[in-house]
């Protein structure tokens, strides 16, 4: 088939290596979806920065919105991140009926109506598996494997960082300064990671979790957020000397009656025994709970840029099928209108 041509906003951590495996995998690719990918071109703030990948020069820009309205571009991967200007960019592109892959968890929690009504209303295609939990496959399950079931809570640890800085103090005494540090050098951290030690990150992906699980609207605002800067190294020792670990988690759930949700993100005491102890270094793991289907445990790379570049180009990959077959995707639910409260009931 015709080549179908992609337009990168972003060349981070996350970018650099959506570069790399769409030039490294081509053929693979090319083969799997039935036509080649190409880069339409790489939009980044400025030019002339060492890139972590072999990006051709010529494909770099600054003119992301010249970019975006280019009439052969067919998908464009935001890995931007924040509110403006990636919502102008992504609303312009599904104006256009252009195919939108993103890993923007902040703008989907805060505002994330406006994007998936642009997306219903221009027949676009919207996919975000790596807004949430890196390489973990998360969002497809709960939005397709458990369409049918109901689920009741969502727990777990989804940001990388904290969970990194929480083990290094927990196992080597580390201070929590050093401890962020070396999670920022190993490309785990936002850009500003007071989104990450402040709760921000994780309260934004428990807004797009609790909405795919109950079929429900939540923003970042209705979860109540508690991050770890408060936690001392002294805090950690003796969490430790009672058998305990300190872990940041997101907790999503459903009242019994079913008609409202809670969502909250804090730091909790764990039992070493508990699976979630056993959770190290920037990965995360996530249950699901549903009444059919019972617990489900997910886990795996929660950050980085490869990681994350996984599950973009896994959405890549999807928007190019359905093109080629001619549908759009992902269906979503038609949202209820549940009542949502910071603490929920659990
Ligand atoms: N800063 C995020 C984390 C990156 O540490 O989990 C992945 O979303």
């Amino acid at each position: 088939g015709r080549p179908l041509r992609v337009a990168l906003l972003g060349c981070g951590v996350v970018g650099s290596q959506v570069v790399r495996l769409l030039n490294e995998q081509a053929d693979d690719l090319a083969a799997r979806i039935g036509a080649p990918l190409e880069l339409a071109g790489v939009a980044v703030r400025r030019l002339g920065r060492k890139r972590d990948s072999e990006v051709d020069p010529a494909l770099l820009t600054t003119d992301a919105e010249a970019l975006v309205a280019r009439d052969d571009v067919d998908i464009v991967v935001e890995v931007i991140g924040g509110i403006e200007p990636a919502r102008s960019l992504m609303l312009a592109a599904l104006e256009d009926g252009k195919a939108i892959v993103t890993a923007n968890k902040a703008l989907l929690a805060e505002d994330g109506a406006t994007v998936h009504g642009a997306a219903k209303r221009h027949g676009g295609d919207l996919y975000f598996e790596a807004s949430v939990a890196g390489a973990i496959p998360l969002l497809r399950p709960l939005r397709e494997s458990l369409a049918g079931d109901r689920v009741r809570r969502v727990l777990g640890i989804v940001n990388g960082t904290t969970n990194y800085i929480l083990d290094k103090m927990d196992t080597t005494g580390a201070s929590f300064t050093d401890a962020l540090e070396e999670a920022q050098s190993l490309g785990y951290a936002e850009a500003d990671p007071t989104a990450d030690v402040e709760g921000f990150d994780a309260a934004a992906k428990a807004a797009i979790l609790a909405g795919l699980a109950f079929h429900t609207r939540v923003t970042a605002a209705d979860v109540h957020r508690e991050g770890i800067t408060e936690i001392t190294a002294t805090d950690v020792a003796s969490a430790k000397a009672m058998g305990y670990v300190i872990k940041l988690l997101a907790i999503c759930a459903r009242s019994d009656d079913g008609r409202s949700v809670g969502v909250r993100v804090h730091p909790a005491m764990i039992p070493r025994t508990h699976p979630l102890a056993g959770v190290r270094e920037a990965y995360n793991a996530v249950f699901v709970e549903a009444e059919s289907a019972g617990q489900l445990m997910f886990y795996g790379k929660g950050a980085g840029g490869a990681p994350t570049a996984s599950a973009v180009l896994g959405d890549i990959v999807a928007v190019a099928r359905n093109r080629i077959a001619g549908v759009h995707g992902p269906q979503e639910s038609t949202y209820a209108d549940l009542a949502v409260h910071p603490m929920g009931e659990t």
